[in-house]
């Protein structure tokens, strides 16, 4: 089936959607972007990632293409016109076509691009009865990691990484304390206590992680957003990671050392219910 594809305000099947090879999103990664998830045909916490596209253009001394209002109602027609009832949608801003030069344009004309990916039964992915395992890895990322750029090489180099050791992702290292799994934020928890990094410019301020933690403190869970080492993480009872596209996934194996019992634990089956409970109730 051809999706349909929206580029730069057409809607086009997407062997006709096409951007310029002096893109510099092609030729920078100077481009941000967005993953959205849809839930029985409806978007999960828009509002959030709209928020982090803002701030990500802005840090980047770029302008929105579109407004928020337009954003959403390009969102919701490309979940219509392809049929999403579970899946994603994901959306890239560029700084646009530009002879090649390092400085930006001086008007520059940014690209926007959005597509959509179907994947039924998403929210009862197998995966989250079995459980991940991880590897470890040096972060080798740039420094603002807090800013969603499209520059994802290196995440893609660690989930080959981790593959090639018979693991399903990584988790980065930087300073002996993990940063963050190659595309979502990592947890462990501790005698009924959830962990994970504080925000900073080391980490993706996840959409997921915001909302995660809301509902856990509503929950009266404790939280500490601190740093932990892989070798804590080894020794906890459980951990997990969140991301629009898995929500809450539990990690059973860090190196090779199994977590907790090595089954997915009753915290993060606990969060993974009321996340997608409320992330339903709440989507637009
Ligand atoms: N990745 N950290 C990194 C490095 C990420 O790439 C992501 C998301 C997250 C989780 O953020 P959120 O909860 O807002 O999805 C954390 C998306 C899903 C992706 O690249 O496909």
């Amino acid at each position: 089936m051809m999706r349909i594809v929206y580029v730069n305000g057409d809607y086009v099947p997407e062997d006709e959607a096409k951007v310029s090879v002096f893109d510099r999103g092609f030729l920078f990664a100077d481009g941000v972007y967005e993953v959205t998830s849809v839930l029985g045909g409806k978007l999960i916490d828009f509002s959030g990632h709209a928020a982090r596209l803002r701030r990500s253009l802005g840090e980047l001394e770029m302008e929105s293409p579109v407004t928020e209002e337009a954003l959403l109602a390009i969102h919701r027609e490309l979940v219509s016109r392809n049929g999403i009832e579970d899946g994603l949608v994901y959306l890239q801003v560029t700084r646009g076509v530009a002879d090649r030069d390092f400085a930006y344009p001086a008007e520059p004309k940014p690209t926007l691009v959005l597509f959509t990916q179907s994947k039924p039964g998403m929210a009862d992915a197998p995966m989250a009865r079995t459980g991940l395992s991880v590897i470890s890895i040096p972060d080798r990322r740039w420094g603002r990691r807090d800013i969603k750029t499209v520059q994802l090489l290196y995440p893609s180099m660690g989930k080959m990484m981790a593959k090639a050791e018979g693991a399903d992702d990584a988790w980065m290292v930087e300073d002996g304390a993990v940063t963050e799994g190659t595309s979502n934020n990592a947890y462990i928890v501790r005698d009924g206590t959830i962990v994970t990094r504080q925000l900073g410019e080391e980490i993706l301020h996840g959409i997921t992680r915001k909302a995660v933690l809301a509902l856990a403190r509503e929950a009266q869970m404790k939280v500490e957003e601190r740093p932990f080492t892989i070798e804590e993480a080894q020794a906890a009872d459980e951990a997990f990671v969140t991301s629009a596209s898995t929500f809450v996934m539990p990690v059973v194996r860090i190196d090779g050392a199994t977590v907790g019992t090595g089954e997915p634990g009753p915290v993060a089956a606990r969060l993974r219910e009321i996340y997608l409970k409320e992330s339903r109730k709440a989507a637009i």
